[in-house]
């Protein structure tokens, strides 16, 4: 990543003093049934500092949710908080009135203003709570839920309104993959501090009332200074020497990382993808480093065995600046039995089939002649426009084509990269996909297949500063 840093106005801790956090996992109010509290909440990220947070719950991030496939789920979100809220479950199979649709507000509780007229925009909008219906009819994967309020996902999701959904099923359990304490969900994201221990997020709006976007110098996206990993600053974690599974997600907002396992005095450490967005690979795929855009996951095995007990692993962040190139540690602390291991057969992915005849549409990402002002097709997101009308069933072929770094997200249903320009998919490209990472100039297309819902959706760029300033349009599948 190129741009500017927002340098903290707080010293910054040294590195890997804090020890890893791991979301608790959110416990069901009834079968099936999970309530969740939006509210701020003030908790402890720079040590000895006290940092508001605009929490699930009240933690950054939030509880993780834990669902199995083909077993629907109720969440109940209660709006404490001072602002709307909306809520996306990313990388859901869901029907478009559960989805978050940006304008589908959930007021703060007791809060009667009139919130229609938001751009001459309205959504369906709840007082207080609303319950979210998920069908879980889908595949293993590492989902997340945040915030995608109309204008406002960039700070809300920037102040902590993030977490973790885990999809398991009978195919994923079968396998004899790490599990329990050895299998972990890290969401990497940058933040930077204000001097009073505050969140600094440049907005316009500091209230995130009504005026979308951010200061002029950083309409590009915001990058902070400080790498978070499950909310704490360059934690430690000890492991067992043992294969370990590693759920890493991308929650900034703009930052792309490179990560590597790097050892003192050796070779880095292999990482073993298993699975992409949408769960588990065909088979496991072996790389160097890997490199993941906001809004991407990469389910990785690592095997802390190779080195020797007492190494420090440290996560590096190759396109990282200053402390940005660090990320976490683990020390390896003891010896351990462990029979886990990778299968070569790890599910059933078919290749992308395109039927001849496939519908291709091209969606170019561009920025817009304002700088607060970010455009698919040449258009800002206005929802009453249909960017695309998708038929169930049907597979199209989806061109997108960037100026600038554009992480291109689709909302209801995966895709498979198919190619990006002249060449097939990158190495980070395999399995199923909901988030493709565009670089700049380059052409990637994808095959796009919706499913079972009928209504409204969103695609967009994932930079969630672009998100915000318009970047972003509706699919509708009918
Ligand atoms: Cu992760 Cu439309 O969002
Ligand atoms: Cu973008």
């Amino acid at each position: 990543q190129t741009g500017e840093q927002l340098a903290s106005a707080l010293p910054l801790p040294e590195p890997f003093r804090v020890p890893l956090p791991v979301p608790p996992v959110a416990r069901p109010v009834a079968p099936g049934r999970y309530l969740i509290t939006q509210r701020v909440a003030e908790v402890e990220i720079l040590p000895g500092v006290r940092t508001p947070v605009l929490g699930y719950d009240g933690i950054f991030p939030g509880p993780t949710i834990e669902s199995r496939r083909g077993q629907a789920i109720v969440v109940r979100h209660r709006n404490e908080l001072p602002v709307p809220t909306a809520v996306h479950l990313h990388g859901g199979h869901t029907p478009p009135e559960h989805d978050g649709w940006p304008l589908d507000l959930v007021l703060p509780v007791g809060d009667r203003s009139d919130r229609t007229g938001h751009h001459g925009m309205t959504g369906d909008t709840s007082a207080g709570e609303r319950d979210y219906a998920y069908p879980m009819d889908q595949r293993a994967a590492t989902l997340w839920y945040h915030d995608h309020r109309m204008d406002f996902t960039g700070p809300a999701v920037y102040r902590g309104l993030a977490g973790f959904h885990l999809v398991r099923d009978d195919v994923e359990d079968a396998l004899p993959l790490p599990g329990g304490e050895r299998e972990l969900p890290l969401m990497i994201c940058d933040r930077s501090f204000a001097a009073d221990g505050t969140f600094a997020y440049p907005g316009i709006d500091r209230a995130m009332r009504s005026v979308p976007g951010v200061e002029a110098e950083w309409t590009e996206g915001v990058l902070g200074d400080v790498v978070l990993v499950n909310g704490a600053p360059w934690p430690e974690h000890e492991v067992d020497a043992a294969r370990h599974r590693l759920r890493i997600l991308n929650a900034s907002g703009a930052r792309r990382y490179r990560l590597a396992l790097t050892v003192p005095g050796g070779p880095d450490l292999p990482m073993t993808q298993i699975g992409s967005d949408g769960g588990l690979l065909a088979a496991p795929v072996v790389h160097d480093a890997i490199e993941v855009a906001p809004g991407e996951r990469f389910d990785v095995v690592v095997d802390f065995s190779a080195v020797p007990v007492g190494t420090g692993v440290t996560m590096t962040n190759t396109l990282g600046t200053g402390r940005t190139r660090d990320v976490l540690r683990f020390r390896v602390a003891r010896a351990a039995a462990d029979d886990s291991f990778v299968p070569a057969v790890l599910s059933e992915v078919e290749p992308p089939v395109v039927p001849a005849g496939a519908p291709l549409r091209r969606f170019d990402f561009t920025r817009g002649a304002r700088h607060t002002d970010w455009r698919i097709n040449g258009r800002r997101f206005d929802p009453h426009v249909d960017e695309a009308v998708s038929r169930l069933g049907e597979v199209e072929v989806w061109r997108f084509v960037s100026d600038v770094h554009h992480p291109v997200h689709v909302h209801l249903d995966p895709f498979r990269v198919l190619r990006r320009g002249a060449r097939g998919p990158g190495p980070f490209d395999g399995g199923w996909k909901d988030t493709v990472d565009v670089r700049p100039g380059e052409v990637v297309d994808v095959a796009v297949r919706f499913t079972d819902h009928r209504g409204r959706y969103v695609m967009h760029c994932h930079n969630l500063e672009h998100e915000d300033m318009a970047m972003m349009a509706t699919v509708r599948t009918v």
